[in-house]
């Protein structure tokens, strides 16, 4: 056994003045049963167990480790030169002189240690080795190490220590231990003893601010132990029974006036408070008693004098009641812990003056019912955890914001206001304030009612029903208000879309259903909204009716969140979205086909049509007032004074009688220029003639045997041939008055206008719509009449 006594030091990036050696060197003289790891800057050696010593240095962060197995011989370990140590790790597998600390820091050069946590080993190790107990204390007296009570640690001093923490098994602690550490202000104590020696903090009682006492045994505090600690804030306790202790531990004269202490933790630490242990303790912030299954009634005065509490824990007891007035005065606290408890029934007063409550943990109790009246007061709780009590359904009165968690994974929104369908469960989830009603499984064949509340946004789980019909969306309060919408495995036969879902939906989960059609509707609703779907399951019809679906699983597969399965009844094997149009409507191609073809049939036939009858089409048009875009004449004449100017013989006067009315008035009133009355007395003729034709729009030939023998009026015919020829266009209205006896006397020119022309017989029954209608058309005109005719209708 003496060769494991040995020493390997593992020197890390902190060696840094040293002179460059190659890492690989200091694996040379590593014993077997080590293994020897030089890495990137750092050698890791491991031996049986993996350190003896770590320290982090202060300034750079860095850690240096040393496995340590030996006896108090320190005197070759490096030189490291360090200022300051913010935490240094010990492992002792043997005992040290009570100089160990100061020669060991000397020889490796630390200055100061800021925080140590130093654990025993040295049971483990012997009793691990060599059962034998005698042997082990015959084999440290053979190594000589001191004169001292090999059987408890002393330590010297460290400067600047302020955090030590102390691991052992040993069963018996110095009372001197801690008495040179001057300036200690955290303590934590991890023991196997049986009691405490009385002045055992008494060096450090003017510092100590945090004591961490952790025994599995109990032993029994005298009160001046604890007394003196008169700088304590915070106080943990972690103790448990010893199994051959049965005598009850009472704790009583602990705490009496610690005016300093501001947490409290007691976990196993009793079966029995006294009235008085927190008398005195003003400061008291939190309070934790837990853990003490023995521990199952409190006294009512136990937390009088704790105004200042805001979190009290006393979960895991064995409490079975609560005095009504326990909680009296504790208007600061906000968080109370009860659970995990044996509470079978609460006084509803019990909560009455915790004022500022907003968690309190009823959970994994064995309450079967509550006062309505028992949160009424508490108007600051916003979450009660009631999982596990066996409570459900309780109809509580409490404010709106009040969480109730009353089920493993489900927490229920409580207010006087709404309430839940009771087939359902009602939640909220808190960080989204979105509504939840589950109602999976609840046999419902309809919608049930949902609470009135302010939430926009409702999640509904219907999953597994009987629902064959959606109501109208709007029928419903709440309803619509639903953005997520499951529906799966119902009876649904058909949905329509427009009516029955509710606006603002993001997510609709229809699948198993026995919905066949997803009609146009349907597809035209998902197109205008962003909702995802799920319709898998359902017996599709694969037919024409299943068009409009396909149309849109191939244009937006993303929206369909289990496209891979939906098949239709017709094809189980291959999935719908693969199916061609041709193959789901054979007669759809046709169909499409037929269309087209009839529609090219029509426009021949209307094209046709219109040709043979163009003319007759635009007449009546006209006449009518209709399509005027199509039979207005362009604005090219728009410069000309006069619409028409009429050519006539002086012997037919009588019909330009009957003509002008016609044209001067009514619907289409046109200005007209007759040579007798419009033009200037004693200007040249033939120049006035001139200037009227190219003045007039029109000009209209009143054709008869008197015209053919005037001179003027054939060459009034001339001229204005000659500007139809030039602007090509039709100007010529001919008018055939009375048959014509003898055409020697026409000229050439009107013989051959009148061979290509025709001319409008005076006598025809359609002779005025003809007539109008060859007149110029204009818009702007027209536009005026209808404005001043329109009176007069
Ligand atoms: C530490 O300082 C001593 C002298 O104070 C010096 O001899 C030694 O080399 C230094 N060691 C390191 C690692 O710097
Ligand atoms: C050594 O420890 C034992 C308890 O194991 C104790 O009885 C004894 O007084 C101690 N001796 C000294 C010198 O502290
Ligand atoms: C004790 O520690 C405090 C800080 O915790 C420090 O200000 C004070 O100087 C220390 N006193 C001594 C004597 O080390
Ligand atoms: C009090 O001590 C406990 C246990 O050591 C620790 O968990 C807790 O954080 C401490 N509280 C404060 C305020 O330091
Ligand atoms: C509680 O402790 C006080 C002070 O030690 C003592 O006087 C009193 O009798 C104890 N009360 C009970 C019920 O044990
Ligand atoms: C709360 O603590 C302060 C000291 O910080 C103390 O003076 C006061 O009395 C305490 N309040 C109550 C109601 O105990
Ligand atoms: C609950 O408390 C009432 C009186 O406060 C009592 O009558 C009743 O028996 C208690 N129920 C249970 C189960 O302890
Ligand atoms: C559906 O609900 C019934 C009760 O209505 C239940 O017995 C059944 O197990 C549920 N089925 C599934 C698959 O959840
Ligand atoms: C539905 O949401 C509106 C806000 O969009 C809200 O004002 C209304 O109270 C909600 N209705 C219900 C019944 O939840
Ligand atoms: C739908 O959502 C919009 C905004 O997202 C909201 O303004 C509207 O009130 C909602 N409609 C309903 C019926 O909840
Ligand atoms: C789609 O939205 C437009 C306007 O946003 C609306 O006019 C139309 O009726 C909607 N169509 C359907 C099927 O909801």
């Amino acid at each position: 056994m003496h060769s494991w006594r040995y020493l390997i030091v593992i020197c890390a990036i902190a060696c840094t003045n040293a002179q460059i050696i190659p890492l690989s060197n200091y694996c040379r003289h590593v014993h077997n049963w080590c293994t020897c790891e030089p890495q990137a800057n750092l050698v890791r050696i491991s031996c049986l167990d993996e350190y003896a010593m770590i320290l982090q240095i202060t300034d750079t962060g860095n850690n240096i480790a040393m496995s340590y197995y030996a006896s108090g011989n320190i005197h070759w370990l490096p030189r490291l030169n360090i200022s300051q140590v913010a935490q240094f790790e010990f492992d002792a597998y043997n005992y040290w002189p009570e100089t160990f600390f100061a020669e060991l820091l000397d020889t490796l050069g630390v200055e100061q240690v800021l925080s140590i946590q130093f654990r025993d080993r040295s049971i483990e190790t012997n009793e691990q080795s060599k059962p034998n107990k005698d042997e082990y204390e015959l084999d440290i007296k053979a190594e000589d190490i001191g004169a001292k009570n090999v059987s408890t640690w002393l330590f010297s001093e460290v400067p600047m220590l302020e955090y030590f923490k102390y691991e052992s098994h040993q069963r018996v602690l110095s009372e001197s231990i801690f008495h040179a550490f001057h300036n200690l202000s955290t303590l934590e104590l991890r023991l196997a003893v049986h009691h405490l020696p009385l002045r055992l903090f008494s060096s450090i009682a003017h510092s100590l601010h945090t004591l961490s006492i952790s025994n599995p045994y109990k032993f029994h505090f005298q009160p001046a132990l604890l007394q003196e600690l008169q700088q304590l804030r915070n106080l943990t306790l972690q103790l448990a029974r010893s199994p051959d202790d049965q005598s009850k531990q009472r704790l009583s004269p602990l705490f009496i006036s610690m005016p300093q202490l501001e947490e409290l933790h007691l976990s196993r630490a009793t079966s029995y408070v006294n009235a008085t242990m927190l008398r005195g303790s003003y400061n008291l912030h939190l309070i934790g008693i837990n853990k003490n299954p023995d521990l199952s009634e409190l006294p009512s005065e136990l937390f009088h004098d704790q105004g200042n509490l805001t979190k009290l824990d006393l979960s895991r007891n064995g409490l079975a009641k609560l005095p009504m007035d326990l909680f009296n005065g504790l208007t600061k606290l906000q968080l109370l812990d009860l659970s995990n408890n044996r509470l079978a029934n609460l006084s509803s007063e019990l909560f009455t003056s915790l004022t500022s409550l907003s968690t309190l943990m009823l959970n994994q109790n064995s309450l079967t019912s509550l006062d309505p009246t028992t949160f009424g007061n508490v108007r600051s709780l916003n979450l009660v955890d009631m999982r596990g009590t066996q409570f459900y359904g309780v109809k509580l009165f409490m404010p709106f914001e009040a969480l109730v968690c009353t089920n493993d994974d489900v927490c229920q929104y409580k207010s006087a206001d709404w309430e839940c369908d009771p087939q359902c469960i009602c939640w909220v989830q808190r960080h989204t304030q979105q509504l939840s009603v589950d109602c999976r499984g609840a046999q419902l064949k309809e919608l049930p009612l949902l609470p009135h509340t302010t939430l926009v946004q409702t999640t509904l789980k219907l999953k597994n029903n009987s629902i064959s019909q959606l109501p109208v969306a709007n029928g419903i309060v709440g309803y619509a208000n639903v953005t997520k919408l499951s529906l799966a495995n119902n009876l649904l036969s058909s949905l329509d879309a427009v009516q029955q879902l509710p606006n603002n939906l993001s997510f609709l989960d229809v699948r198993g259903n026995q919905i066949s059609v997803f009609d146009q509707d349907f597809i035209n609703y998902m197109t205008n909204n962003t909702v995802n779907l799920a319709l898998g399951g359902n017996p599709l019809s694969c037919d024409c009716s299943a068009l409009p679906l396909l149309g849109f699983v191939r244009a937006q597969p993303q929206r369909i969140q289990d496209i891979g399965d939906i098949y239709c009844s017709e094809w189980p094997d291959r999935p719908f979205q693969q199916l061609d149009v041709g193959e789901l409507c054979p007669s759809y191609i046709l169909l499409v086909g037929c269309i087209l073809g009839g529609l090219v049939i029509i426009i021949c036939l209307f094209s046709v049509v219109y040709l043979i009858y163009q003319q007759e089409l635009k007449i009546w048009l006209y006449n009518h007032n209709l399509c005027l875009w199509f039979v207005s004449e362009e604005e090219l004449d728009k410069d000309k004074t006069y619409d028409a100017f009429i050519s006539y013989s002086h012997k037919d006067e009588e019909l330009i009688g009957e003509l002008l009315p016609k044209l001067e008035t009514g619907l289409h009133a046109f200005r007209v220029c007759l040579h007798g009355r419009d033009w200037l007395v004693g200007d040249c003729i033939p120049e006035q003639i001139v200037r009227t034709v190219n003045d007039s729009k029109r000009v209209i030939i009143v054709l008869s045997q008197h015209f053919i023998n005037s001179v003027w009026a054939r060459m009034e015919f001339r001229i204005a041939y000659q500007a139809t020829l030039q602007d090509k266009r039709k100007r010529i209205i001919i008018i055939l008055y009375k048959e014509l006896q003898h055409f020697e006397g026409i000229d050439s020119e009107l013989r051959a206008y009148l061979k290509l022309n025709t001319y409008l017989k005076w006598g025809d029954p359609l002779f005025w719509s003809k007539l109008r209608y060859a007149m110029p058309h204009n818009r702007r005109v027209l536009k005026g009449q209808k404005k001043h005719a329109g009176p007069l209708i």
